[in-house]
């Protein structure tokens, strides 16, 4: 079994003025192959961090990250990012944007076409493989950045806040949709996000940071997730147990948040 291993990781930025932010201190968790996990906090405790250590595009200052038993030095196919928004190539047509991956690997279009139009498919987007980025709405732009990411067939996907943009309606549909990929292409996924409803639903595991430094505060194990494929998620939301977890984690996050005004207000006291 093949496992995304995160070992002690620190992250310390040393800012021109010579002081210090320490973003994340000590964050240990591994993850098996297939688990669907949240990540959630207040701002400013490390989730975003802690996602580009991941992907590869920050070095940590302590502590190591291996997938599948090889160390992550840098960015790689195998780790796929979905941003929040505005990563996609505006130049191109969305089917170009999907197989930008397979071409930069060489593939010719006899060789991902297949995949390609599949991938639009799952996502809903048979009918526009030759629509403008701009042409798109904010959901369907999102639509075009997963379906982007699955065709590297990567083993992680990372995502920070990536429906934090989408109006309400959309994002539920979107949820949906992450659900479905999920269980679909049996992918880990790590997902951060600021909604805890959100985490709630998309996360087999969720995990909740805290700040200063940036830390794993708790961790649940959810059977949201698992109850919410393929299935109507306000119904998911309905349910009791959804809606004690929510007032479990909500009031968690404020006191973490009075804790931070608190503090802050003392030292410009
Ligand atoms: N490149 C950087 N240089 C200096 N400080 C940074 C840098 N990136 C993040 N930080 C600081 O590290 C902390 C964690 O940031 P971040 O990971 O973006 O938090 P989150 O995504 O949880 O809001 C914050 O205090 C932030 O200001
Ligand atoms: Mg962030």
């Amino acid at each position: 079994m093949s496992t995304l291993s995160i070992e002690n990781i620190s992250m310390r930025f040393d800012l021109p003025n010579g002081t210090h932010v320490q973003a994340l201190k000590n964050v240990s968790l591994t993850l098996k192959t297939g688990e669907l996990l949240s990540v959630l906090g207040p701002s400013g405790c490390g989730k975003t961090t802690l996602l580009n250590i991941l992907a590869g595009f920050l070095a940590p200052t302590d502590g190591q990250i291996t997938l599948n038993g090889h160390r992550v030095t840098g960015p790689d196919a195998e780790r796929g990012m979905v941003f929040q928004q505005g990563a996609l190539f505006e130049w191109m047509n969305v089917r170009d944007n999907v197989s930008f991956g397979p071409r930069m690997k060489g593939q010719r279009a006899v060789e991902y076409t297949k995949t390609v139009n599949h991938l639009l498919d799952v996502v809903g987007l048979g009918d526009f493989k030759e629509k403008a980025v701009y042409e798109l709405s904010g959901g369907m732009q999102q639509r075009v950045a997963l379906a982007r990411c699955l065709a590297n067939d990567p083993d992680v996907i990372l995502m920070d806040e990536p429906l934090g943009a989408l109006d309400a309606l959309t994002r539920e549909k979107m949820q949906g949709l992450v659900l479905k990929l999920w269980k679909e292409t049996g992918k880990t996924i790590i997902l951060i996000t600021h909604s805890v409803e959100e985490a709630l639903l998309l996360g087999e595991r969720l995990l909740v940071m805290a700040p200063r430094p940036g830390r794993i505060h708790r961790e649940y194990r959810l059977p949201f997730a698992d109850m919410g494929v393929g299935q109507d998620l306000r119904a998911v939301k309905k349910h009791p147990d959804f809606a004690s977890k929510r007032e479990e984690i909500l009031s968690m996050i404020w006191d973490m948040e009075e804790e931070i005004m608190g503090r802050t207000e003392e030292a410009g006291a």
